[in-house]
């Protein structure tokens, strides 16, 4: 039997299981069970209030409320996927793969939320301070009046956090962070999750903004940031393709504000530089468009992103054909497959099949079926797509193109970027600069691009 108050947390779901197993019963993952000590410090459990209770203070749906201020931290991109700035005695979590760039986002952030008066403090539990410092000075934030410390000790800080008013406090990382009122190890569930609530009561209380880091992790050695997705007020992912220098930043949840939007990044010698036209970086323009090459006008978040779709269609050299895809769905590949299979005639049993979104960008939207069909076929048919022409539409099973969302705004940012055409959905207007090529089915676009006619 497990000792007096042990359990087994799962470090990736949190669930806690009386018995050790080598696979978690809540969430399947394997290898995840960690015996934890969660022996409650002495007092925690106050005995039941006696007498008469505040009692509940309701208050009208219809009463103002003065919408909360922000700290514009100056960092664009970042401001406006938190919704236009950080929410004062708000916690944001930061999550994503070590070394995509936290803590040179949030140094930046800091930084320059500081140089516009903002009283910031960087806590680091990972690097000492002059490395912390050295970064901060070659990202040219040497002027910048963020104060700076190195601790892992939940007490320390929240002592030290009392003292100073501070407006926005980042702590790099979570995941490093222990609390003495709990034995088990840093880095394991109940201790992140000791550190992240102490830390977001005290962001209430106190009318900090706080932002944690949060390593994603792979394997259950230290818990993953899910753990405290709950008790946060935002959730941000900071991510980007192996091999490129571009990063995005999506909101996963957001308390003040929508979370469709990205904020895209490019790293380089000084840090993140914010890429304020996004539709310039994610397209191929050097050179010809070749076959196997569709534009797709996209839309993420609030923004309109130009983006090339690149697909290879060739003959499969074993029996089974591989399908390939970076960037997009599988399944929706699939589909799409089926979709010009039966009702276009363009059989993909017998090749290989290639999809790629250039520029390490990774599409959600259905509306970009059309573009991955039109890929497709002028790859299978060895035909280019007009240089000037973009596509966007979604696909459905029985072969028709329907409408999507913004189309004004996605013909608007193409026409902005010099293209001429759009394959889109029937019966949709042009722009001014822009003709609209429309196709009600999709066996009328692969038509047109077998033709070449536009
Ligand atoms: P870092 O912010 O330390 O990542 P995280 O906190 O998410 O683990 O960034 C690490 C990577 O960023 C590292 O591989 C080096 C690179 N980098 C640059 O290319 N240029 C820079 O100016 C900085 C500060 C980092
Ligand atoms: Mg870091």
């Amino acid at each position: 039997m497990a000792r007096d108050g042990a359990a087994y947390v799962c470090q990736s779901c949190g669930s806690v299981q009386t018995k050790w197993a080598g696979q978690c019963p809540a969430c399947g993952a394997w290898n995840t069970l960690v015996e934890e000590i969660t022996a409650r410090p002495p007092g925690a459990l106050a005995p039941a209030r006696t007498g008469r209770g505040r009692g509940l203070n309701f208050e009208g749906l219809q009463d103002a409320t003065p919408a909360p201020p922000r700290i514009i931290t100056g960092v664009d991109e970042f401001d406006r996927v938190c919704g236009g700035g950080v929410v004062p005695g708000s916690a944001i979590l930061l999550g994503g793969d070590p070394g995509v760039g936290k803590s040179t986002l949030l140094m930046q952030v800091a930084g320059s939320a500081a140089l516009r008066g903002a009283a910031c403090a960087y806590i680091s539990g990972e690097e000492a301070v002059e490395q912390v410092r050295s970064r901060a000075q070659r990202m040219g934030l040497a002027a910048a009046p963020v104060k700076l410390a190195a601790e892992t000790s939940l007490r320390e800080i929240l002592e030290g956090l009392k003292k100073d008013a501070f407006e926005l406090v980042i702590v790099d990382s979570i995941q490093t962070m222990w609390s003495d009122a709990h034995e088990a190890a840093p880095g394991s569930v109940t201790q992140v999750r000791a550190a992240a609530g102490e830390l977001v009561r005290l962001a209430k209380k106190k009318g900090v903004a706080i932002i944690l880091v949060g390593h994603v992790t792979k394997e259950g050695t230290i818990a993953g940031p899910r753990v405290i997705e709950h008790m946060v007020d935002a959730v941000l992912a900071f991510e980007g393709e192996r091999g490129y220098p571009f990063r995005i930043l999506r909101g996963a949840k957001n308390r003040f504000g929508a979370t469709d939007e990205i904020g895209v990044f490019e790293m380089g010698d000084a840090g993140l530089a914010e890429v304020k036209n996004p539709s310039a970086l994610f397209l191929n323009t050097a050179g010809e468009r070749a076959a196997g090459a569709a534009v797709f006008a996209g839309v993420e978040g609030s923004r309109p992103v130009l983006v090339e779709f690149q697909a290879l269609v060739a003959p499969s050299a074993y029996g089974t054909p591989r399908r390939a895809v970076v960037g997009w769905d599988s399944g929706r590949l699939a589909m799409i497959l089926a979709v010009l299979e039966t009702r276009c005639g363009i059989g993909f049993g017998d090749r290989d099949v290639y999809l790629n979104v250039a520029g390490g960008l990774r599409i959600s939207e259905p509306a970009a079926d059309l573009a991955a069909a039109a890929a497709l076929v002028s790859s299978a048919l060895d035909q280019a797509l007009p240089q000037d022409c973009v596509v966007f539409g979604e696909i459905s099973l029985s072969g028709e193109v329907r409408p999507v969302s913004r189309m004004d705004a996605r013909l608007k940012e193409a026409a902005k970027l010099g293209f001429r055409r759009a394959l889109a959905p029937a019966d949709l207007e042009g722009v001014a600069g822009m003709s609209v090529s429309g196709a009600s089915r999709l066996a009328d676009a692969v038509r047109r691009i077998g033709d070449g006619e536009w």
